[in-house]
Order: structure tokens, then C-alpha cells, then sequence
């Protein structure tokens, strides 16, 4: 193929994608316009999480929900309007997602500081780097400069977020188009090392897999039947209620490289997390983070500022909301 060719092949994948602009974020972007900001998000994320762990995972996953629909614009804090129902009522968002009320509190605080000068969106990036290290003793710092979004809509949940059924390839695909890297997609689903899932999520892998399988055959039968004991049958008339079980069954209040451990005992949780080890493409990069904590720790607060950056509002774009729930009049 012809140099020109493939530059202009790669133009056009490279256009296709998310925009990843870390360059137009600035580390320590606060220090002179609000040097409170950051230490009042950390203070009050940990306040929070003493109260109740699962606000830290409630808080990385946020974060993760903002970036993938929309980039970083904090779109998924907007509450819906009468006219518009926003992201946070996609199932996907409701009621699973937590942690708007610890947003609101920080934002509140900030606001008090110094008005109108720090976005929702690099507080929901702050909490979740306060979440990582409350967590898991994952340090990273946070390029800020980020502003708000103005549109939040419902429809545009599903078109770009993961499902928890998708395979291996599928979840490739769906992080390429964000701009994150296969190696990335594993290194950020150690989240799951974290935090919960409502039977809803998963409960087709206990009792209604396919035509010759009731039941996941890449799933442990002893897991199975303790997850039965947990979910009821979708079916029960009486099951009205989806109740939560720990992504991760050893630790879930410990963000570390235990998940992947988990995969390999074929513990995983969701579709989405055992296909990382079922698959071949992504197998090794398991085996590779079970084997040491701090690499994965490493790579995972770097994967975790590159999706921080992906199609961030800067400079003049957006605004910065007053109250994250709502745009500015
Ligand atoms: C790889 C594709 C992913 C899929 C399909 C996926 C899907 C899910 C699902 C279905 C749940 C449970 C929701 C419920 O039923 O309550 C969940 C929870 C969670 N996810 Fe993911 N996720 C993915 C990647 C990520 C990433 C990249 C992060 C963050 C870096 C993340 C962080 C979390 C956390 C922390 C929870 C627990 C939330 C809580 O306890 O409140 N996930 N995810
Ligand atoms: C059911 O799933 C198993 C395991 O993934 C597979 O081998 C089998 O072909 C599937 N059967 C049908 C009818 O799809």
C-alpha cells in the first residue's frame, strides 16, 4: 500500500474516534484561581466514603459513565427536564448509579470558595481520583480545565456504553472508538475490583443462558449456586426486588488486582468481566495484571487520565455550571 494510502486510512480512523486532549488540560490547573478546590473534593470524597465505602465505587464509575457518553462534560450530573430526559434515567444510570448527593456537597463547598470558576466535570474527575486512592492507594494527578456541558439525553446512553453482556471483541471495539487501547480496556475493568451489581446485570448467566445451557458454562458451578441463593429467578412474580451482590466476591471495598484473580477461578461477575479471560486477545494482559498489584496500579491511574481527557469541553467551550444538576440560565 502506498504511504499516502495508509496515511489517509489512518487519518480517517484516527477522525472517527473520540478525541483524547490530555495536551489541553493542565495539571494544577486550580493552584492560582481556587487552591482550595482540590483538597475540598478530597476531604469531603473521604468524609463519604467513611460513612459508606460504596460511594467510591459509585464515584469511579461516574466518572466513567460521563466520559464515554458525551467526553468528560459532566452531562451524566444533569437531571432531566420536562422537556428532555437526560442520562442519568437510562437503566444503565438508574437506579444503579450513586454518589450525585457527595457531587452536589463538593460543589457546594467550592462554590462558597470561589463561585463560578470550578467545573463540575473536574470534580467529578477529582472525586474519582480521591475514590482510587481512598480505595486502593492509587495516586494520580488530575490535567483539570475541563468545562461543562450543556445536553444530557437519555438515547445516547446506550450508543455508547459498554453492556454487560458484550464479549471481548465487542468491549475492543467500544473502548477503540473512545480512543483507549485493548490493554486499557482490561487494565480499567479492575474497577470491578470494586463496588456492586444488581442481579439485573447478570442474572440470565444463572438461569437462562441459551437453548442447551441454562446456566454459563464459563462461570464456576459452586459460584452459580451461591448467586442463586443471592438472585432470585427473573420470573418469580414475587421478585420484584433486584437486589446487589459484590462485583468482586473477595475484597469489595479494596481497589487491587484480586479481580483478575477472580477470572481466572472463572468468578467473574458479569459477561463482560469473564469474557477478559475466555478470550485469547485479552487473556495474557489478565494473566499480566494478576501478577503484580503496583503495575496494575500504575497502568490503571494512567488509563484512568486518558479517559479523563476523552472529548473534553476547554477554553471558551461549555460553561461552568453553578449547580451541577442544572445548565446556567
Ligand atoms: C468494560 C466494560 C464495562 C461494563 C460492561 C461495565 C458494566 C457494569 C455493570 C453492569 C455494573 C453493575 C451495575 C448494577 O447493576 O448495579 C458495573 C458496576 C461498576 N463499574 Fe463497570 N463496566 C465496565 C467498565 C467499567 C470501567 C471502565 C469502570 C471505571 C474505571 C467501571 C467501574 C465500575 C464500578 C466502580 C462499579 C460498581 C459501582 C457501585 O458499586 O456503585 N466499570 N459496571
Ligand atoms: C450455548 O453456549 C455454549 C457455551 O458458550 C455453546 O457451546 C453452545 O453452542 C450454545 N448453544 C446454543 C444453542 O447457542
Amino acid at each position: 500500500m502506498a504511504l499516502r494510502d495508509c496515511l489517509l486510512i489512518s487519518f480517517l480512523a484516527i477522525s472517527a474516534m473520540a478525541q483524547l486532549s490530555s495536551a489541553s488540560l493542565k495539571a494544577g490547573y486550580y493552584q492560582s484561581i481556587c487552591p482550595a478546590a482540590e483538597n475540598i473534593v478530597r476531604h469531603t470524597v473521604n468524609k463519604a466514603i467513611a460513612r459508606n465505602p460504596g460511594l467510591g465505587a459509585g464515584l469511579i464509575r461516574m466518572h466513567f459513565h460521563d466520559c464515554f457518553v458525551r467526553g468528560c462534560d459532566a452531562s451524566v450530573l444533569l437531571d432531566s427536564t420536562a422537556e428532555n430526559p437526560s442520562e442519568k434515567q437510562h437503566p444503565a444510570n438508574n437506579p444503579s448509579l450513586q454518589g450525585f448527593e457527595v457531587i452536589d456537597e463538593a460543589k457546594a463547598i467550592v462554590e462558597a470558595h470561589c463561585p463560578s470558576i470550578v467545573s463540575c466535570s473536574d470534580i467529578l474527575a477529582f472525586a474519582a481520583r480521591d475514590s482510587a486512592f481512598n480505595l486502593g492507594r492509587i495516586y494520580y494527578t488530575v490535567p483539570a480545565g475541563r468545562r461543562d456541558g450543556r445536553v444530557s439525553i437519555e438515547d445516547e446512553v446506550s450508543q455508547n456504553l459498554p453492556r454487560p453482556t458484550s464479549n471481548a471483541q465487542e468491549l475492543e471495539k467500544n473502548f477503540l472508538q473512545k480512543g483507549l487501547s485493548l490493554d486499557e480496556m482490561v487494565t480499567l475493568s479492575g474497577a470491578h475490583s470494586i463496588g456492586v451489581s444488581h442481579c439485573s446485570s447478570f442474572s440470565t448467566r444463572l438461569y437462562s443462558f441459551n437453548a442447551t445451557h441454562p446456566q454459563d458454562p464459563s462461570m464456576d458451578r459452586a459460584f452459580v449456586a451461591y448467586l442463586k441463593t443471592r438472585c432470585p429467578r427473573p420470573s418469580n412474580a414475587k421478585s420484584n426486588t433486584d437486589p446487589t451482590v459484590p462485583l468482586e466476591v473477595g475484597t469489595p471495598n479494596r481497589l487491587d488486582n484480586t479481580y483478575y484473580k477472580t477470572l481466572r477461578h472463572h468468578k467473574g461477575l458479569l459477561t463482560s468481566d469473564q469474557t477478559l479471560f475466555t478470550s485469547p486477545s485479552t487473556a495474557k494482559l489478565v494473566r499480566k495484571n494478576t501478577k503484580h498489584n503496583s503495575e496494575w496500579g500504575m497502568k490503571f491511574a494512567a488509563a484512568m487520565v486518558r479517559m479523563g481527557s476523552i472529548d473534553v469541553l476547554t477554553g471558551t467551550q461549555g460553561e461552568i455550571r453553578k449547580n451541577c444538576r442544572v445548565v446556567n440560565w
